[in-house]
Parts: structure tokens; sequence; C-alpha cells
């Protein structure tokens, strides 16, 4: 008997993935990085006396990181203007306010876009370049209900992010997060013409991040890297009928799983130092690499469930992302989805330097959720939990789980195990208290 071995069209929408891709901004790295940029820009076309603009905030130029920044640009022959006005996570409001900056100044938009600081003053750049070259208000580009969900066609101009955090990995995804104060809630801007073109990653701009940012940033890191190297694989998934549609977060593969470790063992191992001594420029690159490598995994094969349960805690109670990260990984990331893959956590916990001499899976998985609390702990800047992080009670528990359940399927639907909303709720409840204060 022969069999017909080939395969119909609509076998082939049903099969599993069997392709991967990564998409990344040029990368330049290191000390004093940032006197390349302007090689950087010229690289990426801009060209004679261009103008361009240096979108930042108060506390990054107060540093005096902006004041760098446009010295070296002008001594290299290009016009600078600055906006110093960005938000810390910038409303619809806030990208509207430089937007109107952007459209006041020029006629059709700057020639280049910089943009230096965190994670919200990364995304105010992103968002100003993409929408000043598409038109348009932020509205019309993010998904619905909530905004009209129109396409993004056009990159627009070169744009470049120096981070002064090591945490978010705001330089490399491309993603423009912004709030909804109306509506409590976080929304993205989420398109491959969002991303940046270059990313300087400068570890003398972070060194003076003071210590409570310096952790709560390095833990968003940490949390990119665990669940990148935690996540389903790739191949998981059901192959894409076409290969412009598949997903942002599209599952762990060899290489990020290789970031993710890389990641973990330099976030795990400098971020003590980075926080008690932020000179120690050799902690500070380490931070910044970390955090580089935590988003190159984290950001393309998937952040999971402590990231889902984050976003409504952020939107309600005002807390700082990176500090919410860490409060809610060992009852979510550790211990709600080791259950599914005890081995996978218990190379996490070698990774993470935790002896595992002698332990079985499940009892590396509980190591590693002590070690990651210890670590916490030892940071001296971290709340105990939910409780002391926002003053949420068991009473606000079931709200946070529906919540999450109906706005963050894109994140849940990238977790290892399943959830429903009484899981969520479980593993919020677990989170009110890591230790006791
Ligand atoms: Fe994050």
């Amino acid at each position: 008997m022969s069999y017909d071995r080939s395969v119909s069209a609509s076998d082939r929408e049903l099969a599993p993935e069997t392709i991967w891709h990564i998409d990344m901004p040029e990368i330049r790295f290191g000390r004093d990085a940032t006197d390349e940029l302007a090689f950087q820009l010229r690289d990426l076309g801009v060209e004679g006396a261009a103008t361009g603009l240096v979108i930042t905030d108060d506390g990054v130029a107060d540093a005096g990181h902006a004041d760098r920044v446009v010295a070296h640009l002008e001594a290299a022959g290009l016009d600078i203007d600055i906006y110093a006005d960005s938000e810390r996570e910038p409303s619809i409001g806030a990208i509207e306010d430089c937007l109107s900056f952007v459209r006041d100044q020029t006629d059709d938009g700057y020639d280049f876009y910089v943009g230096l600081g965190g994670g919200s003053c990364m995304d105010t750049a992103k968002a100003t370049r993409a929408i000043i070259a598409n038109g348009g208000s932020p509205l019309d580009y993010v998904a619905e209900p909530t905004g009209d969900g129109q396409t993004l066609t056009e990159s627009g101009p070169p744009l470049v992010l120096l981070p002064t955090t090591a945490g978010t990995g705001a330089e490399i995804s491309p993603v423009a997060i912004l709030s909804v104060p109306e509506k409590e809630i976080k929304e993205a801007i989420s398109s491959n013409h969002v991303r940046a073109d270059a990313a300087v990653l400068d570890p003398t701009l972070t060194t003076t991040l003071p210590p409570d940012l310096t952790a709560r940033t390095a833990m968003d890191a940490l949390g990119h890297a665990i669940e990148g190297y935690t996540t389903h694989e790739y191949d998981s998934l059901l192959r894409a009928s076409d290969p412009g549609e598949r997903p942002v977060y599209a599952g762990r593969t060899q290489l990020t799983e290789m970031f993710s470790e890389k990641a973990i063992r330099l976030l795990s191992g400098s971020v003590r130092t980075a926080v008690h001594n932020g000179d120690d420029l050799d902690a500070r690159e380490d931070m910044l690499l970390g955090a580089l490598f935590g988003a190159i995994s984290g950001l393309t094969a998937g952040a999971s469930l402590c990231h889902a349960m984050a976003y409504p805690v952020g939107n309600k109670y005002h807390t700082f992302h990176g500090e919410t990260i860490a409060v809610l990984t060992p009852a979510s990331t550790i211990d709600y989805n080791s259950a599914s893959d005890p081995a996978r956590f218990a190379e996490v916990a070698e990774i993470f330097g935790v002896d595992t001499t002698g332990l079985t899976d499940r009892e590396a998985a509980d190591a590693l959720k002590r070690a990651y609390i210890q670590l916490q702990r030892d940071l001296g800047v971290l709340p105990s939990g939910l409780s002391e992080l926002a003053g949420i009670t068991e009473d606000d528990v079931d709200w946070l789980a529906q919540q999450t359940v109906d706005t963050q399927e894109r994140l849940l639907r990238c977790n290892p195990r399943p959830v429903t909303s009484d899981d969520v709720a479980a593993v919020f409840r677990d989170a009110l208290h890591n230790w006791e204060e």
C-alpha cells in the first residue's frame, strides 16, 4: 500500500510552526558608546546639518545626560531641539503633547529622533516618531476597541534610543506602551515600524540611577529573562499561514534560551553590587547587558503570567512596573508555572546560582523561589508583597484576577501553564506577603 505524502493547504495551516525569526535594531554597547551616537546617526543616513529632536525627561536632563548628548551631536554639526517633558508611564495625552511640540516646531517632523531615558522616554520617542511619519493621533493606532486599530505603514526618519536604566528593554521592543487614564488601562502601539533603528547602550549613563530605581528595573529585566526561558516553545504554536502574521511573542527558541541564560547569570550576579554601590561600573555594565539580553529573550519569546498580572495592578494602583514584577514573580512565574515543568525551573535554579546538588526538580524549583525572595530582601528597597506595595488585600484579589483574564489575553496565551480566573486569584493571594515585614 502506498500513501499520499503531499500536504494540502489546510493541513499546512494546522501543522506546528517550524520557523522563527528575530527583528532587532542595530546595537552598539559599551562604556562611552554615547560618543558614537553621531556616527550611528550618520550610518543610518542622517546627512549634513540635519535637525533632530532629543526626547527625554527632567530627571535625565538634571543628571546632565541630555547636555552630554546635545553637546556631542552639535559638535558633529547637527542641530538639536530638546523635549524634556516626557511623563512616567506616558498617557495618550502625554504623547499628544510631544506630537504638538513637533508639529509646532517643524513642517513635517524632524530629520531624526533620539530617545534618552528610561522606558517611558523611549516609548514616547517611539510613538512620536511613528505617528509623525504616519499622521493622525495615538488612538488611531491602538488596537480596537480602545483605538481604531489602524496599521502603521511607515517607520519614519532614523530613531536611536539610549537607555539610562537597565531593565525595560524598550530600546529593542516593537511596542510603545501608553496609558488611557479614563479607562484605567494600558494599551500599546505595536508594530515593527515602532521599533528603533538603533540602540546605543552606555553603562556610564546608568551610574546616576538611585538604588530603588536600579532594583526595580533589574527585577523587570530578570522577569523578562526567566519568563522568556520558561515560556512555551515556538513550535508548540500552529504554523503561521502568512509569514507577516507570526505573533510578536512567538515562543522560545535556542537563540532566546541562550540570551535568557546569560541574562539570568549577569543580573542575579551583579544586582546586589549595582544597588548598593551604584558607581561600580563593572556591575552597571553587567546590568545593562543583562537587561538587553533579557529583553532579546523575553520580549521576543514572550513574557507570560507575571507580566499579565502586573498590568492590572499598575493601572489601578499606579505602581512601578519593575516593583510589581518583583512582588509577583515568586507566586506566578516560579510557583504556579513550575508545577507544569519542574525540570525547566530546576535549570533556572542552577543558572540563578542555587546549589541543586541532590535536590529533586521540584525541590530545586522551591529553592529557586527562596533564593529569588532572598535576593529581593538583600536589595533592601523592594516591598515584601502586594500588601506593602499598594495596600492590596484579599478583598481586591478577585477583581484583579478578573481584570487579568479579561484584558491580558495576549500575554496569557504565552503562559506555559493554562490559567483560569480562580488560578490567577490564588496567585494574587499568594503574592500578598512574600515575607514577614
Ligand atoms: Fe517588563
